[in-house]
């Protein structure tokens, strides 16, 4: 008798940092794009709290906004009994593998990564290694878990071909030990742009509220921010070169409500800016509605995330492991009695 093994399911792995709430950017340029994969593959998402410790936080504010931060993933449509869902600090593994790939990841290669260089202009004063050895902690959080696809906004991609490379070294030294992943970036929305300055990306921690919508901003003031959005002085809904303050806009209006650039443009001929303006903030509200509807329900339920955070790094942890003992066994440690 013929027997057929299945084919094993594609993995997905991706994190998001739970520092503040996090913004229309996070959500259009990657967490959105994380339900819909949750059939086809095996799905597995983190709370990753470790990298985010390489900025000074409040200990209790942190910790309050990773809760948020895991219901909100939650509301925007991560299933736990489809996806699994869980805090990097939970699974020990993700530091511990840092450690070994950190000692095949080049100086060089680290002080290339243009997020170091931006992150340690803005922080001058606490340049820790940590900020610099970010790129390794997530290489590991990705190869741990035999990733195939990481589905990412635009300004991580260089992180993700970092990880590519370290996991390609690592198999041409010790063979086979890690499957090397695949970046997943969306067509539209990979890089939503501050509302203010239109010309840098949307950021939670710019320090001009304007500039961002979060996930949790009410309709009104998702409205007044979208109305105060800079533009240009050219007054029609256009996409083109110059015009980075629409160009976002559509783009905002185009990936919520799935119509092309053209049929935009056809829709605001002849209405001013104004009208463009209170259609995309009406629609980013709309979108934002239902999430915001479900992460309320959910913060009511704190036994019900706690049970699902547990389950989640149970099995993270499990599949952590196998990666974990693989790459010690490849190093040369002594095995465990
Ligand atoms: P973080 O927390 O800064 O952002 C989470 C996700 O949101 C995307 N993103 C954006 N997409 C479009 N437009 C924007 N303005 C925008 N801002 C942020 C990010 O690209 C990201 O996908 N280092 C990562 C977290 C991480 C991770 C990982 C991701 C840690 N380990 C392993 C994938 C795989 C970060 O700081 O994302």
């Amino acid at each position: 008798m013929e027997t057929t093994v299945p084919a094993r399911k594609k993995i997905t792995f991706s994190g998001i940092q739970p520092t503040g709430v996090f913004t229309l950017g996070n959500y259009l340029g990657a967490v959105k794009n994380w339900g819909p994969l949750q059939d086809e593959y095996r799905c597995i998402y983190s709370i990753v709290d470790l990298h985010a410790i390489t900025v000074r936080q409040d200990a209790k504010a942190l910790r309050e906004q990773a809760l948020r931060c895991y219901a909100l993933v939650m509301a925007a449509g991560i299933d736990p009994e489809k996806s699994i869902l869980f805090y990097q600090s939970h699974v020990p593994a993700h530091a511990e593998l840092s450690w070994a790939l950190g000692c095949h990841t080049q100086f060089g290669e680290l002080s290339r990564m243009t997020q170091f260089k931006d992150k340690s202009a803005k922080h001058a004063d606490n340049i820790n290694a940590g900020l610099f050895t970010y790129p390794v902690l997530m290489a590991a959080d990705i190869l741990l878990y035999q990733t195939d696809l990481v589905p990412v906004g635009d300004d991580q991609k260089q992180h993700v071909e970092l990880a590519r490379d370290i996991a390609g070294r690592f198999n041409g030294v010790y063979g086979k030990t890690f499957v090397v992943p695949e970046p997943y970036i969306a067509k539209a929305g990979a890089r939503i742009k501050s509302l203010t300055d239109p010309t840098v990306k949307m950021s939670k921690s710019d320090p001009n509220p304007n500039s961002f919508i979060t996930i949790l901003d009410p309709p009104e003031t998702i409205l007044k921010k979208c109305k105060r959005a800079v533009t240009d002085s050219d007054m029609q809904v256009r996409y083109g070169e110059g015009k980075d303050g629409i160009n976002n806009l559509m783009t905002i209006y185009s990936v919520i409500t799935g119509k092309a650039f053209d049929a935009i443009e056809a829709e605001f001929e002849g209405k001013g800016y104004g009208d463009f303006k209170t259609a995309v903030g009406e629609a980013v509200a709309e979108e934002l509605r239902p999430v915001q509807e479900k992460f309320r329900q959910l913060m009511e339920a704190p036994d019900y995330l706690k049970e699902c955070y547990t389950r989640g790094a149970e099995q993270a942890a499990a599949l952590a492991e196998r990666t974990l003992a693989k790459v010690y066994k490849k190093l040369g440690f002594v095995a465990k009695g």
